[in-house]
């Protein structure tokens, strides 16, 4: 995730760019850059580091022109540097341009664009888009055409913000898969991937949609179709946020906005890794002792994982808290051993301390995170980025449903390799999954509903989470996280582990929440309830069948997908629930007690 802003009219561009920027650096902070023009000549400054330190070294606040783009970066290709730092150019300085998203197919159009003579100063998949829009432009094209021409061209997620010198009194936005929004002042205009980057100056928006481009003058704009270059209707709406609630994108809270943002970050995290998960499939195939290590919420994901390399790979991979594992393990890993640590930050530290462990007894290291440039991509010999974005409430939440989308599309691509699942079921799956961000779409209108439960239960003392096989990790993080910011006493459990001691806890209205999607172990799951309903349990559920709904106190109606991706979708009504209940019973979300985001002490 990265934020872009754009401006032009008759105040000094750099000056409202910089403004814009601080107010979009909670959508990354590794690097920053903009553009702006003066008598035709792009002049680009750019550098690692956060905004108000770059600002300064560079003096970026001096930059001449009345119009230009910005760009914070939350690095997805490339390390954060300098000259991966976002604007990127094509290869006649003429044209620069920002960009929020994920290009799939960057390679491949990297290659094709090397083998015509252009040359790249950068790593990342952005700077292709500029080098495109210029091999298009050599055909003699309006600049218009040849933008919609090279865009068309792309796989994946952007919005972007672009400046050529040739067309000297406007700037093009587009959008497809990743936020933009106009902004309409009165001789002026503004773009940025969301309002408070602007709201200063004005609160009349246009919001674009996906496969939109807007051209935009300092008294003009038009919002077009990228396919048929038509143009189209949009409303200006008047936004009634405080700069407080635009930031949170008029959420109360980050976490809110977060659990929210899970379709869009499940498509990057889908589209960002359909080649990188390839390799690194080849290389845990050679692999016969895997190991997972992970904490708090990773250590979930890693339990799904093993879920998934079991059933579709038939691998069964060892998992263990990485707290445990560099004290357990140390005398058992080899150079025969594969490790996979998941984690969010990259700098948890027992974490890091298990991969330096496993390093250093000649093992291989893979690692899933989301924070690019972290320590752990540093020790790792290959690293999977989860794509979710700066996550800033304590609780993981979409870097918890990203980490999943990998390790599904892990397990499914390793099981290709091996041989171990049929082709056509693979293909069904992946098909499946491409869906799931609309699914969790669907499930994201349940949190009405879900406040009104948490109304019911907010007094309740103890909750349990019961689930089993691909389940289980669900009911342990539904379970973590209520205990993280409600403070309502929770545990997780095997369905099929509660009559051996748990069930002496049930007693009249003890709410029991139970993940069950269809599948192999429904039945089995469904007897369970009514072991704790004969006992006076108050039985909320989680599936995708009539029969569960008949057992329950209360049913909550998920979409139906094939059990191995329910993991994704049936965590959600779980965030929110213990999200409603944190704020019902008076606390902070964002910002639990005790708690850290990221912990860097063992
Ligand atoms: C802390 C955070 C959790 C997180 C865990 C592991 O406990 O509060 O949300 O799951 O650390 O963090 P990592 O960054 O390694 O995923």
């Amino acid at each position: 995730m990265c934020g872009i802003i754009g401006y032009i009219g008759d105040r000094p561009a750099a000056e409202v760019i910089i403004k814009g920027l601080k107010r979009l650096e909670y959508r990354g902070y590794d690097s920053v850059g903009i553009v702006t023009e003066e008598n035709g000549i792009l002049h680009i400054l750019k550098g690692a580091g956060k905004i108000d330190e770059v600002v300064e070294r560079l003096a970026l606040h001096r930059m001449p022109g009345k119009r230009g783009v910005g760009h914070t970066r939350w690095a997805t290709h490339g390390v954060p540097n300098d000259i991966n730092a976002h604007p990127q150019r094509d290869c006649t300085g003429k044209l620069a341009l920002v960009h929020n998203g994920i290009i799939e197919n960057f390679s491949e159009l990297k290659e094709e664009l090397i083998k015509k003579g252009h040359s790249f100063e950068s790593d990342t998949d952005t700077e292709v888009i500029a080098h495109l829009i210029e091999e298009e432009l050599k055909s003699g094209e309006s600049f218009e055409k040849a933008l919609r021409k090279a865009l068309l061209k792309l796989k994946g997620s952007f919005a972007l913000g672009i400046i050529y010198t040739e067309e000297p009194d406007r700037l093009y936005f587009v959008r497809n898969e990743s936020p933009l929004v106009l902004g309409i002042g009165n001789g002026e205009m503004f773009a940025a991937s969301d309002v408070p980057a602007f709201l200063e100056y004005t609160n009349r928006v246009v919001f674009l949609d996906d496969m939109e481009y807007a051209v935009v003058t300092k008294d003009s704009w038009i919002v077009k179709n990228l396919i048929t270059g038509e143009p189209v209707k949009k409303e200006v709406r008047e936004i009634s946020w405080t700069l407080e609630m635009a930031e949170k994108a008029g959420f109360p809270h980050f976490m809110l906005k977060e659990i929210f943002e899970q379709p869009r970050a499940l498509r990057d995290a889908i589209h960002g890794n359909v080649e990188a998960v390839k390799l690194v499939a080849r290389e845990i195939a050679n692999y016969d002792k895997v190991y997972f290590v992970a904490m708090g919420t990773s250590y979930h994901a890693a339990l799904a994982g093993k879920y998934l390399f079991q059933r579709l790979a038939k691998k069964v991979p060892v998992v263990e808290e990485a707290s445990e594992f560099r004290y357990e393990f140390e005398e058992l890993v080899d150079e025969r051993t594969l490790l996979i640590a998941i984690t969010q930050s990259g700098e948890t530290a027992d974490t890091l301390a298990a991969m330096k462990l496993a390093k250093r007894k000649g093992a291989k290291v893979l690692a899933i995170v989301n924070v690019v440039g972290s320590m752990a991509t540093r020790i790792a010999d290959l690293t999977l980025y989860t794509h979710a974005g700066p996550e800033i409430g304590v609780a993981a939440t979409k870097t918890y449903t990203t980490q999943l989308a990998v390790l599904t599309m892990l397990a499914i691509e390793l099981a290709r390799i091996l041989g171990t699942a049929d082709e056509d079921y693979l293909k069904k799956l992946e098909s499946e999954l491409r869906g799931v961000p609309d699914r969790v779409e669907e499930v994201l209108g349940l949190s009405d509903s879900l406040r009104e439960l948490a109304e019911n239960l907010k007094d309740r003392r103890d909750f349990f989470y019961i689930g089993r096989s691909i389940g289980l990790p669900t009911a342990l993080e539904g379970a973590l996280k209520l205990k993280e910011i409600s403070y309502i006493h929770a545990e997780g459990l095997s369905a099929g582990e509660l009559k051996h001691g748990p069930l002496a806890l049930i007693e009249e209205n003890v709410p029991v929440v139970a993940i069950a999607p269809s599948g192999k172990t429904l039945d089995k799951t469904m007897s369970n309830i009514e072991e704790a309903r004969a006992r006076g349990a108050f039985v909320v559920s989680l599936g995708d069948s009539e029969k569960l709904r008949k057992v329950s106190d209360v049913f909550i109606e998920m979409p139906k997908l094939d059990e191995l991706l329910s993991p994704i979708p049936y965590i959600v009504p779980l965030q929110l629930l213990a999200y409603h209940l944190a704020v019902l019973r008076g606390n902070d979300p964002d910002k639990p007690r005790n708690l850290a985001k990221s912990v860097t002490v063992e």
